[in-house]
C-alpha cells in the first residue's frame, strides 16, 4: 500500500528553467513536479534531465512530495529520463509522473524499469511511486485497467489540454466549456470516470492545470468543481494558485467540525446504545453517513485542522 501523501497543490516547474526551479523551493505547495515533458523544448530535453537530477540532489524541498514528469512513451527520451533521474537522485525522489498513459503496459513498463534501477542503485525496493496522467481518448477508455496496473501507482492525474485535443473539443481555452455546448458540463464524464477508477483502486485523483494565471476566479471555479466531486488536489502553474488550492481542497473548519460530531455521535450510538442509526440535528445517520464523515475528517486532519 502506497504511503498517504497530501497533494492539494501540485506545482508545475519546467526543469529547464533554473530561475523557476530556484523559486519553486520557496513556494509552499504540497507537491511539485520538475517537468521534462511538454514545458521543455525538444532541444533542451537532455539539459532539463540533468537539471532535474541536480535540483533533487541539492535538496531544499522540505517535506513536499518530490516528483519528476518524464517524457511519454511515444518519444525517444523516456528510458533515459527514468534511468538518469533515479540513478542520480533516486534518494531525493518520491514519484515519477508518466504522461499520456494509454494502456496498463505503460505503467507496468515503468514499474519494471524502476525495479531494475532501484536494485542497481541500492535503493529500497518499490520506494518510487508512479502517477499516471490520463489525457486522451485511449487512456480514458482503458482507465480501469491502468488504475490497477501496479502497486506503485499513487494517483491518476487528469490532463485537460491534451484530452481536449485528443477528442477534438472545439475550444482553444483549456478547461473552458466549448462555445455552443449547452447540455451541461462537457467535462463531467471524464472527471467522474477518472475519479471512480482511482477510488476503485485506492488511488488519489488529481485535477490538471488551469492556465489562466491572472484570473483567480477561473482557478477557483475549476478547482472548486473537482474539489466538490472529491478530487484530492490540482496542478498549479503559478504561486498564487498554490494557496488557493491548499484551501479549496481542504474542508472548511465548520464542515470538519460537523464531520467530527457525526463520528462521535455514531460511535456513541453503536457502542453505547447498540443502535445502528441515530439522529443528529434532525438528520438520520447510519454507517454510510459515518463513512462520508470519515472522508471529510481524514482530509481535515491531513490539512492540520
Ligand atoms: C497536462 O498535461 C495537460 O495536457 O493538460
Ligand atoms: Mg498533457
Amino acid at each position: 500500500m502506497a504511503p498517504f501523501r497530501s497533494r492539494r497543490s501540485v506545482l508545475a516547474v519546467p526543469a529547464s528553467n533554473p530561475r523557476f526551479v530556484d523559486k519553486a523551493r520557496g513556494i509552499a505547495s504540497d507537491a511539485f513536479f520538475l517537468d521534462l515533458e511538454d514545458a521543455v523544448a525538444p532541444s533542451e530535453k537532455e539539459r532539463a534531465r540533468d537539471a532535474a537530477a541536480a535540483a533533487l540532489t541539492e535538496g531544499g524541498w522540505g517535506a513536499r512530495v518530490r516528483t519528476v514528469r518524464v517524457n511519454a512513451l511515444d518519444t525517444p527520451w523516456t528510458y533515459r529520463d527514468v534511468a538518469t533521474v533515479v540513478e542520480r537522485a533516486g534518494a531525493g525522489l518520491d514519484c515519477l509522473v508518466l504522461p499520456k498513459v494509454t494502456e496498463p503496459l505503460h505503467v507496468q513498463w515503468l514499474d519494471l524499469l524502476l525495479t531494475q534501477v532501484e536494485r542497481a542503485c541500492g535503493l529500497e525496493a518499490g520506494r518510487i511511486g508512479i502517477e499516471a496522467q490520463i489525457e486522451d481518448a485511449r487512456g480514458l477508455s482503458a482507465v480501469d485497467a491502468i488504475a490497477a496496473a501496479s502497486p506503485r501507482l499513487e494517483t491518476l492525474v487528469y490532463g485537460p489540454a491534451d484530452f481536449m485535443a485528443s477528442v477534438n473539443i472545439r475550444s482553444l481555452e483549456v478547461g473552458a466549456q466549448p462555445p455552443g455546448y449547452d447540455a451541461g458540463d462537457a467535462y463531467h464524464y471524464v472527471l467522474f470516470r477518472i475519479l471512480t477508477a482511482a477510488r476503485a483502486n485506492g488511488l488519489q485523483a488529481i485535477d490538471g492545470p488551469e492556465l489562466k494565471v491572472r484570473d483567480p476566479e477561473a482557478f477557483r471555479a475549476s478547482a472548486g468543481r473537482t474539489a466538490a466531486l472529491g478530487y484530492d488536489g490540482k496542478w498549479t502553474v503559478h504561486p498564487s494558485q498554490v494557496e488557493a488550492a491548499n484551501g479549496i481542497y481542504s474542508p472548511g473548519q465548520e464542515e470538519f467540525d460537523r464531520a467530527e460530531r457525526i463520528l462521535d455521535a455514531y460511535e456513541h450510538a453503536t457502542s453505547v446504545e447498540r443502535r445502528g442509526a441515530v439522529t443528529l440535528d434532525g438528520e438520520m445517520l447510519d454507517e454510510a453517513s459515518r463513512k462520508m464523515a470519515l472522508v471529510v475528517s481524514a482530509k481535515g486532519r491531513a490539512a492540520g485542522l
